[in-house]
Order: C-alpha cells, then structure tokens, then sequence
C-alpha cells in the first residue's frame, strides 16, 4: 500500500533572503522586500490547498528596526498595503489572520488595519495565517513573564505552581499548536530571535532557496524531507 504523505498542521518560515534576491539582479532591496510579498500570498494560497491548518511567517523582527530608515519604511508599508487589502481574499478563502509581535510599537493606523482584520476574519475557519511583525522571541516570552510575574505580586498566582501551559498561554501565540516544522530560505542556518518557545520539538529544514524565488514546489520538497524525519521527543524509536 502506497505511504501517505504527512502534511505537517503548522508551518512555520523565516522568509529570508529578499535583498541578496534584489542585489543578485541589479534591483534595490525594496523590489526583493515587494516581490516577497506576492510571494507570501501565493505560499499561503499553496499551504491551504495542501491541508496546512496553521502556517506562521515572519515577516519583520524587533532587530529590524536598525535597518535603514528607507528600508523600514518600505517594509511598513507593504505590511500596511497587505493589511488593507487582504480582507476581501480572506473572506473569500476563509483565512484567518493573527498578527504575532508588540504591536503597540507600530504606527497608529497600521496597528488599526491589523486590528480590524483580525476581528474581521476571527471566526474563519480555514487556514491560520499568523503574521510576524515586530516580533523577537525573548521579547515576547519577556511581556509573558512580565504579566505572569504581576499577576503572583498582586496574589492572583502562586508562583510555585505555574506551568508550561501558564506560559504558553500568555504569549502571542496562545492557542496555537507548535510548529511541526520550521523552515529558513535563503542558506542560513540560526533562527534569529523567532518562536524559540514554541519550537522547542520542530523538525528545522534550510534551504538555499531564496524567498522570492520560494515556490509550491519547494515547499512540497520541505514538506517531503519532513517526511523523512522521525519525530521522537526524547523516546524510543517504535
Ligand atoms: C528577509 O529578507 C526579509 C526581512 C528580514 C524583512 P532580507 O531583507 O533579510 O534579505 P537578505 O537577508 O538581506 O538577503
Ligand atoms: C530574520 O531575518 C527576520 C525575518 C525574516 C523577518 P534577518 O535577515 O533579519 O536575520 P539575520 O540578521 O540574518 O539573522
Ligand atoms: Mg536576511
């Protein structure tokens, strides 16, 4: 009898690699961050179709402010053009979308259009699309710790008792599975401040493949050597 494939429940990618994509062609950095963009959607169209239930990118890191100014502000406003434009496609694709990150430190309107979409597509129920924006892992385990640690000062918890769960349900993520397998474009192999909690059993895949150039195809082949992985969590093999 033929194996079925597994489709992995979350996918989780650090899309990586827009501006040696853009440099490689004579392009500025810009035209790499824009082509990235269309690219997301099409992934996200793509994991739908393959039975992905959460798929979670990360799209602009607590460290990317130091970027130039320029380049901030082009990569703000393709997240704020997407925000403003993407209802319409969820509707019609039953998609979810949740913004993972400390918003509060995102222009007005931006934090606005993020908010309105969520609370327009929260009772969908396709794919979960969660978007990495302002994100750091340290940082938000820091605001899920900070909250934790308030609620034991004022008595409401008793610090001897907190759980993983306790914290897993305080930060951004809460209430979405860990990702099954992580995927980086774009040759390199860290994880750059992303979901360090939550992917403390994920199976990591690294590709040379740059983000613009990221396909269906490639992320069958990512799908395909999650396949071949055998997931123990410390046991025994069966
Ligand atoms: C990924 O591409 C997008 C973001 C980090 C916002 P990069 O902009 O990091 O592209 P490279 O790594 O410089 O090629
Ligand atoms: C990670 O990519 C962040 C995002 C993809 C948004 P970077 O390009 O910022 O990571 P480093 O600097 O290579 O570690
Ligand atoms: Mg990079």
């Amino acid at each position: 009898m033929e194996d079925k494939r597994k489709v992995p429940a979350h996918v989780a990618i650090i899309m990586d690699g827009n501006g040696r994509w853009a440099k490689k062609r004579g392009l500025p950095r810009t035209m790499g961050h824009a082509q990235g963009a269309r690219v997301v959607e099409q992934i996200l169209e793509d994991a739908d179709h393959m039975g992905i239930r959460y798929l979670t990118v990360y799209a602009f890191s607590t460290e990317n402010w130091s970027r130039p100014g320029s380049e901030v502000t082009a990569l703000m406003n393709l997240l704020r053009t997407y925000m403003k434009t993407s209802l319409a496609k969820c509707a019609r694709n039953n998609v979810r979308i949740r913004v993972i990150g400390d918003k509060t430190r995102l222009d007005e309107d931006l934090q606005q259009a993020i908010a309105d979409l969520e609370r327009d597509t929260a009772s969908n129920t396709g794919i979960q699309f969660q978007i990495a924006i302002n994100y750091g892992a340290r940082d938000e385990m820091m605001r899920a710790i900070r909250s934790l640690a308030a609620d034991a000062a004022a008595g409401r918890t008793d610090p001897s008792a907190l759980t993983e769960e306790d914290l897993s349900a305080r930060l951004d993520t809460a209430g979405i599975p860990d990702p099954d397998l992580l995927i980086r474009t774009c040759g390199e192999q860290r994880i750059s401040n992303f979901l360090l909690w939550q992917i403390a059993y994920s199976e990591l895949y690294f590709t040379d493949c740059a983000w613009p150039d990221f396909s269906k195809a490639e992320l069958e082949k990512a799908v395909d050597a999650y396949n071949h992985r055998e997931r123990r969590y410390g046991g025994l093999v069966n």
